[in-house]
C-alpha cells in the first residue's frame, strides 16, 4: 500500500519535472533571439538593380526594399553610382553585382537586366554554385531555361500591341491616318524589342495596317531628357509637320517628348496624339491634364511576388516559368482608376 502510494507519487514528480522542462526548452526556442542577440536567420538575396531612369524605376526599387525589410529578407542591393552610364554600358555594372552575390553565396540572386544578351557565363556561375536566379521587370534571351528560376514581370508585346491598339481604334473613330513617332527604350532590352514588336504587329492587322504608319524611331533610352532632346531633333529636322502621334515606349520618355512638343509650338494630347507605356501616377495625371491622351499600364510593385518567388526557389520548390502580372490601358474614359505608385 505504502509503496504503491510512493510509486504514483514519485511518478507524478516526474511528470512535473518532464513538463517544467518541456516548458523551458520550448521557451528558450521561441526566444533565443532575445537571450542571445541572435536573430533567426532570414534569407539573404541579392539583387542587380538598374540606373534610376525615372519615377517607374524608383517605384519599383523601393517596393523591393520595402517588402524585403517586411519580411526580415537580407538583402545586398548594389547602388550604381555613376549616372553617366547609360543603357547597355550598365551590364558590366549588373555582371560585377551578379559575382560578387555568388561569392557571398546569397541564397537567390534576382535582377533586372538592363539588356537582353550576354548573361549566359555568370548565370552558369550561379548555377554551378546552386543559387537560384530570378529575372524581376526584364528577362533575358538565353534559351537555356534551367539558368532562369523564373522572370516576373509584364508582357512587354502584349503592351506596345495595346498600344497600337488603341491608336488604332482612336484614329479609326475620327477617320484619320496616324503618322506616328516612336520613341523606343534602352537598345536591346527586353521591354523596347518587345514594346516594338507588339505595336509592329498591330500594324499589319487588316484594319490597322491604312490607318497607323511609324514615320520614324528615335531611342530615347527609357530617360526623360535624352526623349526630349530626340524628340527636339526630330522636330527640327522638318519632323513637325510630318507627324500627329507619338508612341513613347515609358511615361518618362513620353513627359520629355510632350516638353520638346511644346517647344516646337505644338499641342500634344490634342494636335498630337500621344500614347505612352506605364501608367504610373505622373503618367495619370498628364492624362488628367489632357497632355498625355492613353498610358498602357506596366506595373512596378513587383516586391511581394518577387519575394513569395525567392522563398519559393530557396526551398527547390518549382516555379512557373515566367509570372506575369496583368495590367489595364487607362485614358480619359477610365483615368480615376489609374495610378499605381
Ligand atoms: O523595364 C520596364 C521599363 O523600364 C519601364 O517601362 C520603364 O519606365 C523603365 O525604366
Amino acid at each position: 500500500m505504502y509503496l504503491e502510494k510512493f510509486r504514483k507519487r514519485s511518478f507524478r514528480f516526474l511528470l512535473c519535472q518532464f513538463c517544467e522542462f518541456a516548458a523551458a526548452a520550448a521557451l528558450l526556442l521561441c526566444s533565443c533571439d532575445k537571450l542571445t542577440g541572435v536573430k533567426p536567420k532570414g534569407l539573404r538575396v541579392g539583387f542587380a538593380q538598374i540606373a534610376n531612369e525615372g519615377p517607374w524605376r524608383e517605384t519599383n526599387t523601393k517596393s523591393i526594399k520595402k517588402e524585403a525589410r517586411k519580411r526580415n529578407i537580407e538583402l545586398d542591393f548594389p547602388e550604381l553610382k555613376d549616372s553617366k552610364l547609360k543603357g547597355g554600358q550598365q551590364q558590366p555594372f549588373q555582371k560585377a553585382a551578379l559575382l560578387s552575390f555568388i561569392k557571398k553565396k546569397v541564397d537567390v540572386i534576382a535582377f533586372s537586366p538592363v539588356v537582353e544578351d550576354g548573361w549566359n557565363d555568370v548565370l552558369k556561375e550561379a548555377k554551378a554554385e546552386n543559387i537560384p536566379v530570378i529575372t524581376s521587370d526584364r528577362g533575358v534571351s538565353e534559351n537555356d531555361e534551367s539558368l532562369v528560376a523564373t522572370f516576373i514581370g509584364s508582357d512587354f508585346t502584349e503592351e506596345g500591341r495595346r498600344a497600337a491598339d488603341w491608336l488604332c481604334k482612336a484614329f479609326s473613330q475620327s477617320n484619320e491616318i496616324a503618322n506616328i513617332l516612336e520613341v523606343q527604350g534602352t537598345r536591346d532590352s527586353a521591354p523596347a524589342i518587345q514594346r516594338h514588336l507588339g505595336f509592329v504587329a498591330i500594324l499589319s492587322k487588316p484594319e490597322c495596317q491604312e490607318r497607323l504608319q511609324i514615320i520614324e524611331s528615335v531611342v530615347g533610352n527609357f530617360n526623360r531628357e535624352e526623349a526630349e532632346k530626340v524628340t527636339t531633333t526630330f522636330l527640327n529636322n522638318g519632323g513637325s509637320n510630318r507627324i500627329n502621334a507619338v508612341f513613347a515606349h515609358s511615361d518618362a520618355m513620353a513627359f520629355g517628348a510632350i516638353k520638346a512638343l511644346k517647344k516646337a509650338g505644338l499641342n500634344p494630347g490634342c494636335q498630337i496624339t500621344v500614347v505612352s507605356v506605364d501608367a504610373t501616377d505622373k503618367g495619370c495625371n498628364k492624362i488628367r491634364k489632357g497632355r498625355l491622351n492613353c498610358a498602357v499600364e506596366c506595373k512596378s510593385r513587383l516586391g511581394v511576388q518577387l519575394f513569395d518567388a525567392a522563398e519559393a526557389a530557396a526551398k527547390s520548390m518549382a516555379l512557373p516559368a515566367r509570372i506575369i502580372i496583368a495590367e489595364g490601358v487607362y485614358d480619359c474614359s477610365n483615368v480615376d482608376h489609374c495610378g499605381h505608385d
